[in-house]
């Protein structure tokens, strides 16, 4: 038995006793369980995804692997349990647990193994970060792996597109609406390995994210990554203030779906009309945005796609297309 089975073991055995705490303690079900009902999830998806809670508590966990004969060094490693350190970053020799009265979201691999948590706070206290995540360990390395993959995969496969979200309730409440083909990327923008996983299962890619600046703005950025990895991606825009948890929760299942299926936009001309809205008139920010536009385009590998795209945005900003064309073939051959 190596190092990193020995740490999918404690993974393992730690995401059993937070879903035992959820399900079977008093704290757990009060506290933990009557939360997820209150976000709307059911049993089911509650045990689909294995979902816990870890009790207000310094060493409930600690002590329990004390009990269940668990090597605390590998508490350790996979950072379920913090090294109390001094004042001059010296191990002081003391431990205790990271997660402690959170709901706790288990993050699998692709073959179902459980590699890290992520962990929302209950309480409503500001100072508290709403979500803790396991550090980077030898078996979990956060940039190669996506909320709700394990559970998504064959779905993907199926409905030939990957919806990407941002969060983990985004995840559990499509799952639950019956939209199986769901995977979040964690409130990060998405990897390059992250990528290639849902290139495994599907060249689709649609990207809901929060219908807030920040949600906008993150799906313009992490989009280049994903066009230069030859995916198709659309986008959809939700109200702002929404994510996709609050608004299926809030027009249910099949209003849901009936939404992201009119409303969903090719990546290329959502950017397009964003960039040209905004630059409105204005003569140096509208060619700003057309090569911004441009950069996009760029990044698409197939040929016939980029034609298309360039067509699209000559109308757009009502530019004669062969300027454009000219524009676009100075900046692909020069390197910035
Ligand atoms: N996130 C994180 N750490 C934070 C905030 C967010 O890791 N302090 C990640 C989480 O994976 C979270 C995602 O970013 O699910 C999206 O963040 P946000 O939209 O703020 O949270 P929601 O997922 O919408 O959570 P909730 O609905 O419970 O507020
Ligand atoms: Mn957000
Ligand atoms: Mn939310
Ligand atoms: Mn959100
Ligand atoms: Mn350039």
């Amino acid at each position: 038995q190596n190092e990193r089975d020995s740490q999918f073991i404690v993974s393992d055995w730690a995401k059993n006793h937070f879903h035992r705490l959820l399900l079977n303690s008093e704290e757990g079900m009060s506290i933990g369980y009557g939360y997820l009902k209150e976000r709307g999830l059911n049993l089911a998806t509650i045990q689909q995804f294995e979902l816990g809670y870890s009790l207000d508590s310094w060493d409930d966990l600690l002590k329990a692997a004390e009990t269940g004969g668990y090597d605390k060094k590998y508490l350790e490693k996979t950072g379920l349990t913090v090294i109390k350190t001094d004042d001059q970053g010296h191990d002081t020799g003391r431990r205790y647990d990271r997660f402690r009265g959170r709901v706790m979201f288990p993050i699998h691999n692709i073959s179902g193994r459980v590699v890290g948590f992520g962990a929302r706070t209950l309480k409503r206290d500001d100072k508290m970060a709403k979500y803790l995540n396991s550090p980077e360990s030898e078996i979990y390395h956060k940039s190669d792996v996506l909320y709700g993959l394990f559970q998504a995969r064959q779905a993907i496969r199926t409905q030939e597109v990957c919806y990407l979200v941002e969060g983990y309730l985004d995840v559990l409440s499509l799952y639950q609406g019956g939209i199986k083909n769901v995977v979040a990327s964690s409130g990060t923008s998405l990897t390059e390995g992250q990528i290639r996983l849902i290139k495994r299962y599907s060249d689709n890619v649609t990207v809901l994210y929060d219908g807030d600046a920040a949600g906008i703005k993150a799906s313009l950025r992490g989009t280049d990554l994903i066009l230069e990895g030859g995916l198709n991606v659309r986008v959809v825009l939700f109200p702002d203030g929404d994510d996709p948890d609050s608004y299926i929760r809030k027009v249910g299942d099949q209003r849901f779906t009936e939404y992201i299926e009119t409303k969903s936009q090719d990546f290329i001309s959502f950017k397009t009309t964003l960039v040209a809205r905004e630059a409105s008139n204005d003569p140096v920010k509208k060619a700003e945005a057309i090569r911004d536009v441009l950069h996009s385009i760029a990044k698409v590998p197939d040929a016939i796609k980029r034609q298309v795209f360039l067509q699209q945005t000559s109308a757009t900003f009502g530019i004669d297309e062969q300027v454009l064309i000219t524009e676009y073939n100075k900046l692909v051959k020069s390197p910035s």
